[in-house]
């Protein structure tokens, strides 16, 4: 990679990992950048590291404007090892660095690597003084784990956000307007919705914390730098962080035998007759990250199961389980499928939507597979759905 500089004496030192395509359970096929930030100021300040098997490029690439040798500080903003398992190996080339990070991150640091480094616990207000610029400290605890927290660099107006408005793509250039920005767009919301849905209500205050600061870029620890879509990426946390969605309705289901399957394509037209916009996934061909991404801004979802040894089949419960954890907020949702006698799908479909949060509407079922008076009930059932949809705020 050619080098990259933010502002007077802020360069790009992390890794592109194009070959990645699942980040622990969530698919990433444009790949995954773990970025670093080298702030060359009277002191030297690198902000972050990156996946260990890195560390040699994060070392080379700092090695080409500065020896690693005079590093001051590293500023841990997060202890998630896809930012911090190249820290040994950096301070192994800069032992006399100090440590910057939360006391949560602290404990997180000494237990994975077992090194008692030159810590310095930072909380929210302090700041270090690097000579031309302050670097100021913002606890963001949840955002992504307990021990995280954003670095606001005062003169040159950068906020290191670490994980928040990340993206898992990988490009040759650095900054959003250098890239298509539609697919910047899609794969931040699609970050949201698979890392940081389940914190939707720390999101507002984050960002409170931070609208009143000047802010030229926001630099992520994930995917390209935000100059020149700032405005647009704040405003989408905005409305993602309060769980507002749109009109439309995620249909997604698995089959055995095909009758679930012909239930989900007549609900989905009765969703499309009440002028609501509606997507259908099969869940054994989906993928469930992008099912999830679509999830985020719909306000309507459907789950479709047939009855297997009295409950759902198991891709459904690999999407409802995964649904349940991330706590969408603000949805409505029901159940439909096929069964043979005792049936089972359907309540479990519902258990696993109310534990996720999901306003659970009344599901419909079908005997055996649906005969042309009951496709017309799974019509109406979607019809019904589409207009519930038009009536919520
Ligand atoms: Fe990118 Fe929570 O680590």
């Amino acid at each position: 990679m050619n080098q990259v500089k933010l502002a007077e004496g802020v360069y790009y030192v992390g890794a592109v990992d194009w070959n990645l395509r699942d980040f622990h359970g969530y698919t990433t096929p444009r790949g995954v950048t773990y970025n670093s930030y080298l702030i060359v100021d009277e002191k030297v300040c690198l902000i972050d590291a990156v996946k260990a098997p890195f560390a040699d490029e994060l070392i080379e690439r700092i090695a080409r404007i500065i020896a690693p040798a005079r590093i001051d500080y590293v500023v841990t903003n997060h202890i998630e090892p896809d930012h911090s398992s190249a820290l040994p190996a950096v301070m192994a080339k800069a032992p006399n660095a100090k440590v910057i990070l939360t006391g949560q991150g602290k404990d997180g640091i000494i237990k994975y690597y077992g090194k008692q480094y030159d810590f310095q616990v930072v909380k929210e207000g302090d700041a270090l003084d690097l000579g031309r610029n302050k670097l100021h400290f913002m606890p963001l605890p949840m955002l992504h784990w307990p021990d995280s927290m954003a670095s606001y660099l005062d003169g040159e107006q950068i906020l290191f956000s670490n994980d928040a408005f990340g993206q898992h793509i990988c490009t040759t250039h650095r900054f959003d307007d250098e890239n298509d920005i539609s697919a910047i767009l899609y794969e931040a919301a699609k970050y949201y919705a698979n890392i940081l849905m389940p914190f939707n209500r720390l999101i507002g205050k984050a960002l409170d914390k931070t609208s009143s600061l000047p802010v030229k870029m926001i630099a992520p620890s994930h995917g390209v730098v935000w100059r020149s879509h700032i405005d647009k990426i704040v405003s989408k946390y905005r409305q993602w962080g309060k769980g507002a969605s749109e009109r439309k309705v995620v249909v997604a289901y698995d089959s055995m035998w095909g009758a679930t399957e012909k239930m989900a394509r007549r609900i989905l037209d009765g969703v499309a007759a009440a002028g609501i916009p509606a997507r259908l996934y099969r869940m054994s061909a989906a993928d469930r990250s992008e099912v999830v991404w679509d999830i985020l801004e719909a306000k309507g979802v459907l789950v479709g199961s047939p009855t297997l040894n009295n409950g759902m089949l198991p891709t459904m419960g690999a999407l409802l389980v995964y649904l349940k954890g991330l706590r969408p907020a603000n949805k409505v949702a029901a159940a439909f499928g096929a069964y043979g006698w005792g049936g089972g799908a359907q309540k479990d479909m519902e258990d696993l939507l109310r534990a996720g949060g999901f306003s659970v509407d009344e599901g419909i079922a079908v005997k055996w597979t649906a005969n042309a008076e009951e496709l017309e009930q799974c019509f109406q059932f979607g019809l019904a759905f589409g207009k519930k949809m038009l009536a919520q705020e």
